[in-house]
């Protein structure tokens, strides 16, 4: 898998800075990780479905990278199978700069934040824009049924790659519903970090 995020993230551009800066031998094992072969394991499906927004970055055509937030009920970022998640895309400011760009080229990059539990995952992939007329099935299954929001499409984002990033920097915040709960607990601790999203070597 490693070797998927390298392939994308370490450009000629970012290797020649890793060697300027004395990294590049740290990394040379990511380079050369054990496969290429990309598939989400539980660990990621159960971050992903518990998720309640994320922020998606797109590419213009005229080359300027464009972020936007994405926010729904928690599981709106649904995971259909190892390599596939999507989202139904709800109407609102009617800009649609993402899906103009993702019209134009494909690429999205998504990062999904976990405050609490101090972890973030960076996801790559290749977006197709599904039309909720010609494909009904498919976004029965992206939508999330009690969620008030006017489906206009769907957004199937097949993965090419994903990268977890180390927990350094991120200040625990915590939603009402989170808050919540913890109350209901007896203000007990939150939830423990779990390792996996810390272990990498990456920032
Ligand atoms: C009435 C209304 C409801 C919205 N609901 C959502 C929502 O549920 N989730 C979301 O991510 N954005 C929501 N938005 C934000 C819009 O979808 C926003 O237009 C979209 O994110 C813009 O995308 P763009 O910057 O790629 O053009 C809403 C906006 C409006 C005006």
């Amino acid at each position: 898998m490693a070797r998927a995020f390298a392939k994308i993230a370490f450009t000629p551009g970012v290797q020649a800075v890793q060697t300027r800066m004395g990294s590049r031998h740290a990394y040379r094992s990511v380079d050369m990780g054990e496969s290429e072969a990309v598939a989400l394991t539980s660990f990621e499906t159960e971050f992903i479905r518990s998720r309640d927004s994320f922020y998606q970055g797109t590419v213009g055509e005229n080359g300027w990278p464009y972020v936007q937030h994405r926010g729904g009920p928690i599981g709106f970022l649904k995971v259909l199978d190892a390599r596939t998640i999507g989202y139904a895309d709800f109407s609102g400011n009617r800009q649609y700069i993402s899906v103009g760009n993702l019209e134009g080229d494909a690429r999205v990059s998504l990062f999904l934040m976990d405050y609490p539990g101090q972890r973030r995952l960076k996801i790559w992939g290749h977006a197709r824009l599904i039309d909720k007329d010609s494909e009904p099935a498919l976004i029965a299954r992206l939508a999330s049924p009690d969620y008030p929001a006017r489906i206009e499409r769907g957004v199937l984002i097949t993965v090419d790659a994903f990268d977890w990033n180390c927990p350094k920097f991120i200040t625990p915040r915590f939603t009402e519903r989170e808050l919540n709960a913890l109350v209901d607990d007896g203000l007990g601790q939150p939830a423990p970090r779990r390792q996996r999203g810390g272990a990498g070597p990456h920032g």
